[in-house]
C-alpha cells in the first residue's frame, strides 16, 4: 500500500469513527410492550399487536436519522396482575426499557403503576379503562378511554328513552365504573335502576344472569362485558333467551358490540344502542384510510376495533415524544410532552391528552348496530364532542 492510500484508509476510518461517536450515533429507544398474546382473551391482544405492527410497517413512526425504536414484547396471558408486575420489573431492571406500553386489563395496569413511578418510566396505556388508573402514577398517560366516558353519556341518553333499566356488569374495575357511571346519569335523568348484577370476568355463560334480567322486565338492559369473545357470548345469550322479544332493549358501552366480533354474532345485535369513541364504520377520512390499510394488511374480513385504535394512537404519541427528544428519552420530559399531546386526525376523530389528568379527551358517538350492505356495522348517529373523563370531572376539588 502506498503512503497516500494508507493515509486515505486511515482518514476514512477516523471519519467513520467520528460519525459513530458523534451526533449521528445510533440511538435505540427501548419500549416494553406488555400485552395478552395467549389464553382465552388473546383476541384483544391481537388488536394491539396488529395495530402496532401496521403502524411501524407503514412508516408512521417518524424518527430523526439514527434514532430507532426497539419494541420488546411480553405476554401477560390475560387478567394476571402478578405476571404483569413481574414482566414490567424485568423490562425495567434487566432490559432497561425507557417506556412501557400496551396492557389490555385494568388489574394488570394497576400492578405496573407503582413500578413506573419508582423507576420514572413513562407508561402509555393503550387499553385498560378504569378511571382511577391514571391517578396511580404520575408516569401514566392513557390513549384509550375510560368506561365513565361512554357509560355516563349513555345514562343521560337512556333516561330520555326508558323508564327502567337493569344493570349487568363484569365484576372488576371497568365493570364497576360502567355501573356507577350509567346509574348516576340514568337516575339523575329520572330513570330507575330496578336491578343490578355483577358477573365474573371472564365468563362465557351468561344465561343465569340474563334469566334474572328477563324475569325483572326492565325497559332496557345496560351491560358491560370485556370486548372480544365475552361480548360474543353475551350477545348469544341475549338472543337465545329471547330478551329482545320480551321487549328489553340492549344498551351499553361499545365493548359489547366490538367491531371485529360482529361477523360472529348473527343478527342478534341489530338495533343494539351503544355509546363509544370508535366504530370501524366511522365515516371520517382518517378512519376510512386506517380501515383500508388494516384490511390490505390483514385481509378483507379483518376489522380493527377500539383496542387497535388505542394502540395506533399510543404508538403515535410514543413516536412523537421520542422524536421531540431526539431519541434521548427522559422520564419527566416525556411526561411533560405527553401532557397536552394532541392528534387532530385520529381514526376516531380529534384526540388530546388532558394536561391536568393525563387522560384522553375525545368524542363519544351514539351508535346503532345495523345491517349495511349485508354486514353488521356500528353506525354513528350523533356526536358528543371532546368528552373528558367524567369521573375526574366530578371528583375535581
Ligand atoms: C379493562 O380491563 O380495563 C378493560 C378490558 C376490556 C374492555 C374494556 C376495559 O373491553
Amino acid at each position: 500500500m502506498t503512503i497516500r492510500k494508507s493515509f486515505i484508509a486511515a482518514a476514512t476510518a477516523a471519519l467513520c469513527g467520528a460519525m459513530i461517536a458523534g451526533p449521528l450515533a445510533a440511538q435505540t429507544v427501548k419500549v416494553g410492550l406488555i400485552n395478552t398474546y395467549s389464553g382465552p382473551m388473546a383476541s384483544n391482544g391481537d388488536q394491539i399487536e396488529k395495530a402496532i405492527n401496521l403502524f411501524m410497517k407503514l412508516g408512521q413512526c417518524k424518527l430523526p436519522p439514527g434514532v430507532n425504536l426497539e419494541i420488546i414484547k411480553r405476554d401477560d396471558t390475560g387478567i394476571n396482575p402478578e405476571t404483569a408486575k413481574r414482566l414490567a420489573t424485568e423490562l425495567i431492571v434487566r432490559d432497561k426499557v425507557q417506556l412501557l406500553t400496551g396492557v389490555v386489563w385494568t388489574p394488570n395496569a394497576l400492578s405496573i403503576a407503582p413500578l413506573a413511578t419508582e423507576a420514572k418510566v413513562p407508561f402509555v396505556i393503550m387499553n385498560a379503562g378504569t378511571a382511577m388508573i391514571t391517578e396511580r402514577s404520575p408516569y401514566i398517560a392513557r390513549t384509550s378511554f375510560t368506561l365513565w366516558q361512554s357509560s355516563y353519556p349513555m345514562g343521560t341518553w337512556a333516561a330520555k328513552k326508558f323508564k327502567t333499566a337493569y344493570v349487568a356488569v363484569a365484576d372488576f374495575g371497568p365493570g364497576h365504573d360502567a355501573q356507577e357511571a350509567f346509574t348516576k346519569a340514568f337516575t339523575a335523568g329520572g330513570g330507575k335502576v330496578i336491578g343490578t348484577v355483577r358477573m365474573p370476568p371472564p365468563t362465557s355463560d351468561f344465561a343465569p344472569f340474563l334469566q334474572r334480567v328477563k324475569d325483572a322486565k326492565p325497559d332496557a338492559l345496560f351491560v358491560f362485558v370485556p370486548a372480544g369473545k365475552s361480548a360474543t357470548a353475551l350477545i348469544k345469550g341475549f338472543g337465545d333467551l329471547g330478551l329482545a322479544q320480551a321487549g328489553i332493549k340492549l344498551i351499553g358501552p361499545g365493548d359489547i358490540v366490538t367491531d371485529e366480533e360482529l361477523p360472529n354474532m348473527g343478527d342478534v345485535p341489530i338495533g343494539v344502542m351503544t355509546m363509544f369513541h370508535y366504530s370501524a364504520a366511522g365515516e371520517r377520512p382518517a378512519n376510512k384510510s386506517f380501515v383500508a390499510a388494516y384490511q390490505k394488511e390483514y385481509g378483507p374480513n379483518a376489522w380493527p376495533n377500539f383496542i387497535s385504535v388505542g394502540a395506533w394512537d399510543g404508538m403515535q404519541a410514543i413516536c412523537d415524544v421520542v422524536r421531540a427528544q431526539n431519541g434521548k428519552v427522559d422520564g419527566d420530559k416525556t411526561m411533560l410532552l405527553l401532557r397536552g399531546w394532541k392528534n387532530p386526525n385520529s381514526p376516531r376523530g380529534p384526540i388530546e391528552i388532558d394536561p391536568r389528568t393525563r387522560d384522553i379527551v375525545q368524542n363519544e358517538y351514539i351508535r346503532e348496530t345495523r345491517k349495511v350492505g349485508g354486514i353488521l356495522k356500528n353506525v354513528e348517529l350523533e356526536t358528543i364532542p371532546m368528552v373528558k373523563d367524567p369521573w375526574k370531572e366530578f371528583s375535581q376539588k
